[in-house]
């Protein structure tokens, strides 16, 4: 089998992407604050489990906490209005790095993009008579929601994708939006960029199902690392995203932006300290505060919201667009080289899931490595032997498993036979190997691998090698 080097490669690369020559800059700035990759020789190619963050981004952020007293904000004394304006300021940052005007959004600290989305589940006002719809692609977090939906009688539904691409199916898509039950609230939810394929769907369902009376919740997460999302175009009434997927750090830190028109439908289920003006023990009673404070439980993680900032300032300052080039272009490049590889009896050794190279995606890749007689090659051997070779990928089916169930053709049929056998009803507890044994000889889960704002084309040409050690 050819191997391409590296020179011939790159030239590749160059005619199916002559754009990717404009990123060269990424490179400078790979060599500048990424320098540990190259210095410990690893390749990363898990940008959708975590952006990496930049040295100087760190620096930044410490020379602050060094240099300043901070104390918890919202009281008066100067440490705390120090720290309550950082907050402040990195709120008004958020919403204008996604061009959301003050007017319209607010900006709501969360622990991540998971705790954005519980704050939707618990606050929205399900009910006999709403709705809650959403893609089969979805990450478990937003799955989740579905089960506030349920314990308060709302109807649940599923749209499911097309296959091979696990594109949206659009005419399934309208047929479901165009059915809400008769009165009640409905909400429509959906990730921008699929964290199991790197689908992106489009974002023009937003105003469509709000125009068919839905509230539209528009899963980030995946989406806001390599694309820019301008909300004075598209103005979903909830976005969740988690800022370390952006720019690596800070962990512990995601963000709701909310609709300030939807604010007054939620309701949340109990108060705490930060969310009311006035709680009383003798009185019984407590008055909620406004906008984005009634949704900010306790203390918020406040001497890493300045990093926020920072983070984003970084993100503006390399251009979102180039990142989005360069990992469009190495995603083109290494699909195409994947389905190239074959066995020496012709049998392919990679199958990737969703869109080819030229479908709506963004820069994450997923897929399944076989043997030359068709057999799936277990996923975690894939991952350990990537290991030897210091890559960084994940395998499994990524906390998103509707997109898995289609990808890998289990049915609804397999499932719920497996989840009903009676030593299941018994316990109550069901691990990925049990249901990797019941599906009897099917994948459960595949390989994922990811480009971000520090990727370079070597990357993909050593997972490209990489895969090369499975011809047979
Ligand atoms: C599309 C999508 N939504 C939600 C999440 C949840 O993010 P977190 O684990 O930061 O809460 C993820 C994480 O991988 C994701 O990819």
């Amino acid at each position: 089998m050819d191997q391409p080097s590296l020179l011939s490669a790159t030239e590749t690369l160059l005619a199916a992407c002559p754009d990717y020559a404009a990123t060269a800059p990424l490179d400078d700035l790979r060599r500048r604050e990424y320098s540990r990759l190259d210095r410990l020789g690893e390749v990363y190619l898990d940008y959708t489990g975590s952006g990496l963050y930049s040295e100087a981004h760190l620096r930044r952020h410490h020379a602050l906490l060094e240099e300043q007293l901070f104390g918890n904000p919202h009281s008066h004394n100067p440490s705390s209005q120090r720290m309550t304006d950082l907050v402040d300021r990195a709120r008004s940052r958020i919403l204008a790095y996604f061009n959301a005007s003050p007017e319209d959004y607010v900006a709501i600290f969360t622990a991540n993009a998971s705790g954005a989305l519980k704050l939707v589940g618990e606050s929205y006002p399900f009910a006999p008579g709403s709705d809650y719809l959403l893609t089969f692609d979805n990450h478990n977090s937003v799955n989740g929601i579905r089960e506030f939906a349920r314990a308060r009688g709302a109807a649940i539904t599923y749209v499911p994708m097309l296959l091979p691409t696990l594109i949206l199916d659009p005419r399934q898509t309208e047929a479901a939006l165009q059915r809400p039950s008769p009165g009640g609230n409905h909400l429509f939810a959906y990730p921008a960029q699929s964290n199991f394929s790197g689908v992106q769907h489009s974002l023009d369902w937003i105003a469509r199902a709000q125009s068919l009376g839905w509230d539209v919740l528009l899963d980030a997460a995946a989406f806001v690392p390599t694309n820019p999302l301008d909300l004075s175009r598209h103005q979903p009434e909830f976005v969740t995203l988690s800022f370390y997927k952006m720019f690596g750090y800070p962990t512990g830190l995601g963000c709701l932006l909310a609709r300030r028109s939807i604010l007054p439908k939620l309701h949340r289920p109990w108060f705490s300290g930060g969310t009311i003006t006035v709680a009383s023990v003798q009185g019984d009673r407590y008055f909620l505060a406004e906008g984005a404070a009634a949704f900010e439980d306790g203390t918020v993680d406040f001497l890493n919201i300045p990093a926020v900032e920072m983070g984003l300032d970084h993100l503006e300052s390399v251009g979102v667009d180039l990142i989005h080039t360069r990992a469009a272009c190495l995603t083109r490049w290494l699909i195409r080289d994947l389905a190239a590889i074959h066995h020496s009896n012709g049998a392919p050794v990679v199958r990737i899931y969703g869109p080819g190279d030229e479908g709506p995606r963004g820069g994450t890749i997923t897929m399944n490595f076989f043997g030359a007689g068709g057999e799936v090659i277990d996923h975690h051997r894939v991952e350990a032997e990537a290991a030897r070779h210091k890559i960084s990928l994940r395998s499994g089916c990524f906390c998103n498993p509707g997109g898995g169930e289609l990808a890998l053709s289990i049915s609804k049929t397999e499932i719920i036979g497996c989840f009903n056998q009676p030593w299941v009803q018994e316990t109550s507890r069901f691990t990925p190997d049990d249901l990797r044994l019941c599906v009897d000889g099917k994948s459960t889960g595949a390989v994922r691998v990811s480009f971000g704002v520090a990727s370079n084309f070597e990357d993909a040409w050593r997972f490209s090698q990489f895969a090369r050690e499975f011809i047979a």
